[in-house]
């Protein structure tokens, strides 16, 4: 194996400046895979463009679900909500050869041996609540009160479930029942849109956000499932930490105004595993 494993997340491609770098993504080599860990657009027909172009390109592209394309966006021809958004993308996916949370899980095959790749869609609870509060409806109300609101509360709908903590409940008594069934003797790379522990959202800007980022319910899914490193975009803040001895990788472009802050060319495709000489 000479390829390596690479990763990126919202790309966020409504934005012209953000379809360039997109634009310049390309692999190392013919073997490369690409993770693309949500928030691609909001437009179907801009995640299918972006996949599509991706997986011309890499030997394998792996989707997880953000929440932009779950968004059901006033402007989009495509009107699915809920559920059935998320079913429409993974048969686009399907039609285009793209890798989803509903297929099998691939096989990685490092120097070290053979590594599981999960493409995960775990979606958020409200458990990691606004500093304070211990109910749902404090730290919503928290939030409200800060002018801090995520956009899902008005284009992520959760049909058919009540709401969406209840879709991701059932998000992850599906997506268990998926892992536990991975031979134990294999490490993982989890790859999730959210991260799967609470710790990277403390350095918010904006501690009321955390609440649309994860669930508690997740914190130990790096240890029991033998991750070798967790995946993740959603807060636009590209870093590299540990937990309990994991490499979690936050992988996002973000936003323009975001990586133009930060200085230079953005170069937002990240190596998980492989280069090996
Ligand atoms: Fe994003
Ligand atoms: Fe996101």
């Amino acid at each position: 194996m000479t390829g390596s494993l690479f990763a990126v997340s919202d790309l966020h491609v409504s934005y012209e400046e953000n379809r360039k770098v997109v634009d310049r993504l390309h692999p190392e080599s013919a073997d490369d895979w690409l993770i693309v860990a949500g928030d691609v657009a909001e437009l179907f027909g801009a995640v299918e463009g972006t996949l599509r172009l991706l997986r011309d390109r890499f030997a394998k592209v792996i989707w997880a679900p953000g929440n932009h394309e779950l968004w059901t966006h006033p402007s989009d021809p495509v009107t699915l909500r809920g559920q059935e958004r998320y079913a429409a993308l993974v048969a686009m996916c399907r039609d285009l050869g793209v890798l989803t949370p509903e297929d099998d899980y691939p096989v990685w095959r490092s120097a070290d041996g053979p590594v599981v790749v999960a493409p995960l869609f775990q979606l958020y609870d409200y458990s990691f609540r606004a500093p304070g509060t211990s109910t749902k409806a404090e730290s919503l109300r928290r939030a409200y009160d800060a002018g801090v609101v995520c956009t899902d509360e008005v284009l992520l709908h959760p049909d058919p479930y009540p709401d969406r903590e209840s879709w991701c409940w059932a998000r992850l008594a599906e997506t268990e029942r998926r892992l536990a069934a991975v031979d134990p003797a294999l490490p993982t790379v989890l790859v999730s849109h959210w991260p799967l522990v609470r710790q990277p959202t403390e350095v918010l800007w904006y501690p009321e956000f955390a609440q649309w980022c994860g669930t508690e319910r997740t914190a130990d899914w790096h240890v029991r499932h033998r991750a070798v490193a967790a995946v993740y975009g959603h807060l636009h803040i590209p870093r590299t930490t540990e937990y309990d001895g994991v490499r979690f990788e936050e992988v996002s472009l973000g936003y323009p105004r975001e990586w133009r802050r930060r200085g230079g060319e953005p170069q937002p495709m990240r190596r998980i595993l492989g280069g090996e000489p």
